[in-house]
């Protein structure tokens, strides 16, 4: 009888993972390999590094993760892949593969949005949690997908065992994990920026330095034309309701003035050579603190406090315009503690439920892949022979 198993593969970014996932409900296995310390010294992905490291990667970790999951080739009903969005060359890698594994097996191939993954991560964290219950599974949600390449809001609508999706908001240019990079680039700490900057801002005075997000104005914001994002096509924003639209490319300009202007350049470049010489990201908390003057300490809480209270105010405004009860929280960012914290307390106030990934689901993975093609293997929604990358692939558009 079939077990359900699903091997998911993920390689849209700078991570080459592997999982087994039975009946996208249990994680069997979960392999990832990271890139950050070839990334790192550059302080952001380098496309053609990422593919040629998802090469090299790709066999050893899915081997890895059939091995952890006690299974092999025969013992699988499908493979998943991500097809989209990420960047082209390693998105390529990992479908590539999973083609020609799918072919060599006779196994059914199912294509996964990247950020339809995300959202799965939360659902399946929920499903292993609960252990067989009821969970709160097939409730509507709004979906939170806040990452280094994403700042998405979605209402997710379950129907028939599947999922719909519709964009409520998205960012307007940086998503709020490519602030979090670039910020902690600027002041001259490791890269991924996300967990230095979230280990040091408990150490801040989050009100020290009163970061604000402007009213967005669509008009004049866009005059008329397509915005510059990286992220995936999408709806035009004139359709979005500006109330639920971010935009994270200002706070960083913000932080490099106040850098400047208080004197505080030399401390950063003081610290990138301490930084790239020694670890990534802190490797103990006092390490890190001991690079830190308070002022840069200050500047760093209030960054966070920020861009934390941007993202609340605009999903639980999302929410309640939609009558949403549940919001799922997901991507690099909802690592972030003082987000999961403030998020929560916000959940308890207005009496909602919240959800997020167990963190080492929230960054890119691929058992929210495996997850995610679940439903999609059971309506037998299978990819095209043709199956290629989609850099651009949106989510409910
Ligand atoms: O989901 P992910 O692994 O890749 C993308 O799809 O982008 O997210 C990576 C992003 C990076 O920008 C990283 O700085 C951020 O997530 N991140 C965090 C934290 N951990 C990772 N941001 C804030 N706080 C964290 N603890
Ligand atoms: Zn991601």
């Amino acid at each position: 009888m079939s077990r359900g198993l699903i091997l998911g593969i993920e390689s849209s970014c700078d991570e080459t993972a592997a999982a087994v996932v039975e009946r996208g409900a249990r994680t069997l296995s979960s392999v990832v390999a990271s890139q950050i310390a070839t990334h790192a010294r550059y302080g952001g992905v380098v496309p053609e590094l990422a593919s040629r490291e998802h090469l090299r990667a790709i066999v050893p970790v899915v081997r890895a993760a059939l091995e952890r999951a006690g299974a092999t080739f025969d013992d699988l009903d499908a493979i998943a892949v991500t097809s989209g969005p990420g960047l082209a060359g390693a998105l390529l890698v990992g479908i590539t593969y999973a083609k020609a594994l799918a072919f060599a097996r006779r196994l059914p191939l199912v294509a996964v949005n990247h950020l339809e993954g995300h959202i799965h991560a939360v659902l399946l964290q929920e499903r292993e949690s609960s252990a067989g219950s009821e969970a709160s599974g097939d409730e509507p949600a709004l979906a939170l997908v806040v990452s280094g390449g994403h700042t998405h809001l979605y209402s997710a609508q379950p129907a028939a065992g599947a999922w719909h999706y519709r964009l409520i908001g998205r960012t307007l240019d940086d998503a709020a994990g490519e602030a979090y990079d670039k910020v902690a680039k600027l002041l001259g700490l490791g890269y991924p920026g996300g967990p230095w900057i979230d280990s040091l801002a408990r150490f801040g005075n989050p009100r020290a330095v009163p970061f604000t997000f402007a009213q967005i104005k669509t008009k004049v914001h866009l005059g008329g034309k397509a915005p510059r994002t990286k992220a995936a096509r999408t709806a035009p924003i004139a359709a979005l309701d500006r109330h639920f639209l971010f935009s994270f490319s200002g706070i960083k300009t913000a932080v490099l003035r106040y850098v400047e202007l208080h004197g505080m350049r030399k401390e950063a470049a003081a610290r990138v050579n301490r930084v790239l010489a020694d670890f990534h990201p802190p490797k103990t908390r006092e390490a890190a603190l001991a690079l830190c003057s308070q002022p840069t300490l200050d500047l760093i809480a209030s960054f966070q406090y920020a861009v934390v209270g941007d993202l609340l105010k605009k999903s639980f405004a999302a929410a309640e315009s939609l009558g949403a009860k549940r919001i799922l929280v997901t991507g690099g960012v909802a690592a972030n503690s003082e987000l999961r914290a403030r998020f929560t307390a916000e959940t308890a106030r207005r009496g909602m439920r919240i959800g997020f990934p167990a963190p080492a689901l929230s960054t890119d993975n691929a058992a929210m892949v495996a997850a995610a093609a679940w439903p999609k293997f059971l309506a037998q929604e299978f990819a095209p022979a043709a199956l290629s990358a989609d850099p651009a692939l949106a989510l409910g558009l």
